[in-house]
């Protein structure tokens, strides 16, 4: 194993190159992967803009109910014709969404931490992978805490969502926690995503920071952009709007959606800017338009 010392901090981003592995599959990193696994990420990823836009509601799995969300099933339907893929639990899953609703579903795998714990780190696999397969996923969102008390057992939990995800065709969503020890710095996100897209993640949900498109360079998978707390829609747009500039393929936002005022306009005007080249400021403007309709 090398040593940490001597490390030499990294700079040959080629930040403009294109990333060179594709062989014709618009989905990053998975040009090796057998059709099964591509078609799941197709299903997430949209072929014409490469992107996706994740609604996120599986707080649930740790928070009970949250605001915005008292009500799953009433909230999702009116969101469905603006988002891409549902990341939710199966619990709320097979409750609230109707089987024949069309989305991708980025199945929520892992639980253990409540909002009741101080320490969130130390979480197990929950669904397995048979029912990952019943519930005909498109990926398992693994949820891993780098640095924190429970880093090795979620690590463990995101290899043995990979090797079963390989075994049966399921790509892994690896999800970046930061906790209050971590910070939220390029440094720590460019560890953090390669390390889960080196242990074999497919796609890595992280946040935003500065210089991301460094740490969308490094990254040899997907990185889906997480909303994190509520913003003013003109910030949580331009939270979008950053990302996907710095090379995000994707938005996973839950309370930027469903703690908005106008959950529905805030779902499709941050749709204009992950799918229809919108900047923040034409998408408010949009959200703005399409709320005094
Ligand atoms: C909650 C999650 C959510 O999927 C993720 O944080 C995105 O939701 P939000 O935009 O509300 O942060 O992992 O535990």
């Amino acid at each position: 194993m090398a040593d940490k010392d001597g490390l030499k901090a990294e700079k040959n981003y080629h930040i403009d190159t294109p990333f060179a592995n594709g062989g014709g599959f618009y989905i990053k990193g998975a040009n090796s992967l057998e059709w099964g696994m591509k078609k799941h990420l197709a299903n997430i990823f949209d072929p014409k803009s490469g992107n996706t836009v994740m609604f996120a509601f599986d707080h649930g799995y740790f928070m009970g109910s949250v605001s915005g969300l008292e009500r799953l099933d009433l909230v999702l339907p009116t969101l469905m014709d603006n988002i891409d893929c549902l990341m939710g639990t199966r619990g709320a899953i097979r409750t609230c969404v109707p089987p024949e609703c069309r989305k991708a579903i980025a199945l929520r795998a892992t639980s253990g931490s409540s909002m009741l714990d101080d320490d969130l780190s130390h979480e197990v696999i929950a669904v397995d992978v048979e029912d990952c397969i019943r519930m005909n996923a498109d990926c398992m969102a693994i949820q891993t805490f780098v640095g924190a008390d429970g880093q090795l057992s979620s690590l463990d939990n995101l290899s043995r969502a990979v090797n079963a995800g390989l075994r049966y065709g399921i790509p892994t969503l690896g999800v970046v926690a930061v906790g209050k020890q971590m910070e939220r710095t390029d440094r720590f996100f460019k560890l953090a995503t390669r390390m889960l897209a080196e242990l074999g993640a497919n796609i890595i949900k992280t946040y935003y920071c500065d210089k991301f498109e460094e740490v969308v360079a490094a990254c040899p998978v997907p990185i889906v952009v997480a909303g994190g707390k509520k913003l003013s829609e003109p910030d949580a747009l331009k939270l979008a709007y950053d990302s996907i500039q710095g090379g995000a393929r994707g938005v996973d936002m839950g309370r930027n959606i469903f703690q908005s005022e106008h959950p529905v306009h805030m779902s499709a005007a941050i749709r204009k800017i992950v799918h229809e080249k919108f900047t923040d400021k034409e998408a408010y403007q949009f959200f703005q338009d399409s709320i005094a309709r």
